[in-house]
């Protein structure tokens, strides 16, 4: 632990120490050792913190984040309420892609510490009920990882065939290009080997050959690996590229599904409670396939991210109307019983454009890229607080969005603080600046010379680390900080927000949107490992049989309601199917006015937002 953090003990106590079924809020994560069962599905509940290690926290003093700084902020993690971390990645790289060019699938950056590094970070993070998954890109490598160097010196050696080679770089021609801003076509010439290579990204990122055996052998191999180390699991990036055909886009072909299908039995084989998280940047009909068939309750990835619902949320909100969230929620298929989407504001990348229609994205631009320097690729390249004119009514309605619509949030470090961005600084850099923990050197970030940083902090008047920072948000008890983290606990009081089904309410003012998120523990669906066909065996040969702690006999339903608008707007509810129900708001537990027969009315601050609990009506409970 560092001098500026706080200790566990300087913390404020939590108030909700057990969850309402009985749990301690936050459990260690269950050891294979242990004859506790594993929680196959904890990532239904779980809220996910995706940390750019390089700019965490910095142990050694070099200018650059690594994972003993990281672990060194495992406490500040456990107070803040996250469950699952999600690390960029953290393999030996040339840094080109913010490593996400691998140059070694099996090492960890020497900048970012050692295999034994990362294995202390998860037993850290273990013992405090987190886990910790990883990005893996397994469509492309760096051109400075070896298999691209055998590959181009020795085309008849045995990592030829590793890459898409050609002599035709016409081939292909209807797969799009991504990074627009850099590339202008998906094949380069290698002048070594006298061929082109096929590349969706960057051209140093030359796209492995999944047609050949080898190479889908090895990428389980690199699963295996981490696996074996306790890795909860992996962030599949940049999945829907695995395989080119003539003819098509080259996108969600069916063999790519047909290797993922592959790698989840591999991972259930051996490993049953891992999570495989598709990012999959692609409309909600062509996401759903990454989560496998319907009857199987899902034999792909257990997650995917909901890409067009991200963009819609920032539009709804400029243009004060529920329709954009409405119209892509109401597109989204159901998804298989053992599966759920990952929700996200904003992420280490550019605000992506890529889902929505022309005329949305020219209106995306126009609010929220007012000057030019904030474009990137097809997407804005500003952090959430900057894109919200550090509004924080904005800020926190935006957030409660994130926290209650269906799937498991995913923050971005930083924005429970409420960090800026620097739009100056080259590619997707401005969003990936140091943390912010206390007003000293480097924002507490690092104790090197402030020139040696791997990129500037953030020092601007408004966002400026001196000001805001962590250490000061956790003294001020009205800070966003303290306000994210409460909003957290009461997230995970009711796992109604990670399980329960949503329906959204219709109501006459086209600002508000108003939904319920409703559980019903009795007649959930039959649980993994219980399945028809038959019941899948843990490490051990042990069957997941077992209730977890939360599978109570529960219902839980909770009312949502959020204005859109910046003005304050009054709403009318038809809540007659809760007719005697008492609603209690979950931040302050008031009681409010019984629902009866008559629309239900409630006026909501510019931005506001009610969350309502629903407790069943009295006579219900005495019955
Ligand atoms: C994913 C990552 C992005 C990276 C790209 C190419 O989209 O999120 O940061 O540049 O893959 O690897």
């Amino acid at each position: 632990m560092t001098e500026h953090q706080p200790s566990a003990t300087q913390l404020p106590a939590s108030p909700i120490a057990m969850s309402p079924f009985g749990a301690p809020a936050s459990e260690p994560v269950p050891d294979f050792a242990l004859d506790r069962p594993r929680d196959p599905e904890w990532y239904k509940r779980a809220v996910f913190y995706e940390v750019l290690v390089r700019g965490f926290q910095d142990a050694n003093g070099d200018g650059t984040g690594d994972l003993r700084g990281l672990t060194s902020r495992m406490d500040y993690l456990q107070w803040l309420g996250i469950d699952c971390i999600w690390l960029l990645p953290i393999y030996e790289s040339p840094l080109r892609d913010g490593g996400y060019d691998i140059s070694d699938y099996m090492k960890v950056l020497p900048d970012y510490g050692t295999i034994g590094d990362f294995v202390e970070l998860v037993e850290e993070a273990h013992k405090r009920g987190i886990r910790v998954i990883a990005d893996l890109v397994m469509n492309h490598t760096s051109d400075q990882h070896p298999w691209f160097q055998a590959s181009r010196n020795d085309p008849d050696g045995p990592f030829g065939d590793f890459y898409v080679w050609s002599d035709d770089p016409d081939k292909y021609a209807d797969a799009r290009i991504i990074f627009v801003d850099t590339e202008t076509s998906n094949w380069t010439f290698d002048p070594v080997r006298g061929q082109y290579y096929w590349h969706r990204f960057f051209s140093h990122q030359p796209d492995l050959n999944f047609e050949n055996p080898n190479v889908q052998d090895a990428m389980i191999e690199v699963l295996r690996f981490w696996l074996d180390l306790g890795i909860d699991g992996f962030r599949l990036d940049a999945v829907p590229y695995l395989y080119e055909r003539e003819g098509t886009n080259c996108e969600n072909l069916k063999e790519t599904h047909e290797y993922l299908k592959r790698i989840r039995t591999e991972v259930d084989k051996l490993y049953p409670d891992r999570v495989l998280l598709a990012e999959a940047n692609q409309w909600p009909a062509d996401v759903v396939q990454y989560f496998g068939d319907e009857e199987t309750g899902g034999n792909e990835c257990h997650m995917a991210f909901h890409f067009p619902l991200m963009p819609r949320i920032f539009m709804a909100v400029r243009r004060e109307q529920r329709y954009p969230i409405s119209e892509i929620l109401a597109q989204t298929p159901k998804i298989p019983a053992g599966c759920q989407w990952g929700i996200f504001l904003r992420n280490h990348d550019e605000l992506t454009l890529e889902m929505v229609t022309d005329d949305e994205r020219d209106y995306m631009y126009a609010e929220y890229a007012k000057d030019p320097q904030m474009k990137a690729n097809i997407g804005i390249r500003r952090r959430l607080a900057a894109l919200l004119d550090n509004d924080r009514n904005q800020l926190e309605l935006f957030t409660a969005l994130l926290l209650s619509l269906p799937g498991s949030p995913v923050m971005y470090y930083g924005d429970e603080i409420g960090m800026g961005d620097n739009i100056w600084l080259g590619d997707r850099d401005g969003v990936r600046t140091p943390m912010q923990w206390t007003p000293d050197r480097n924002g507490g970030f690092s104790s090197c010379d402030p020139q040696r940083l791997y990129l500037p902090p953030i020092m601007d008047p408004i966002y400026g680390y001196q000001s805001l920072n962590v250490e000061a948000q956790q003294r001020s008890p009205g800070s966003l900080l303290q306000w994210t983290r409460r909003m957290i606990e009461i997230r995970k009081r009711h796992p109604v927000f990670g399980l329960g089904a949503y329906e959204e309410l219709t109501s006459s003012n086209p600002s508000v949107l108003a939904f319920v998120r409703e559980y019903d523990a009795r007649s959930a669906l039959p649980r993994w490992g219980r399945r028809e066909g038959g019941t899948a065996e843990g490490a051990g040969g042990r069957e997941w049989e077992q209730p977890t702690p939360w599978e109570h006999d529960e219902t839980d339903r909770i009312l949502c309601v959020n204005n859109l608008s910046r003005f304050p707007q009054p709403v009318e509810l038809d809540l007659r199917r809760f007719i005697g129900v008492t609603p209690v708001e979950c931040m302050g537990g008031v009681t409010f006015p019984p629902i009866g027969e008559l629309p239900y009315l409630l006026t909501l601050p510019g931005h506001g937002f009610y969350w309502f609990q629903l407790p069943p009506p009295r006579e219900d409970l005495e019955r």
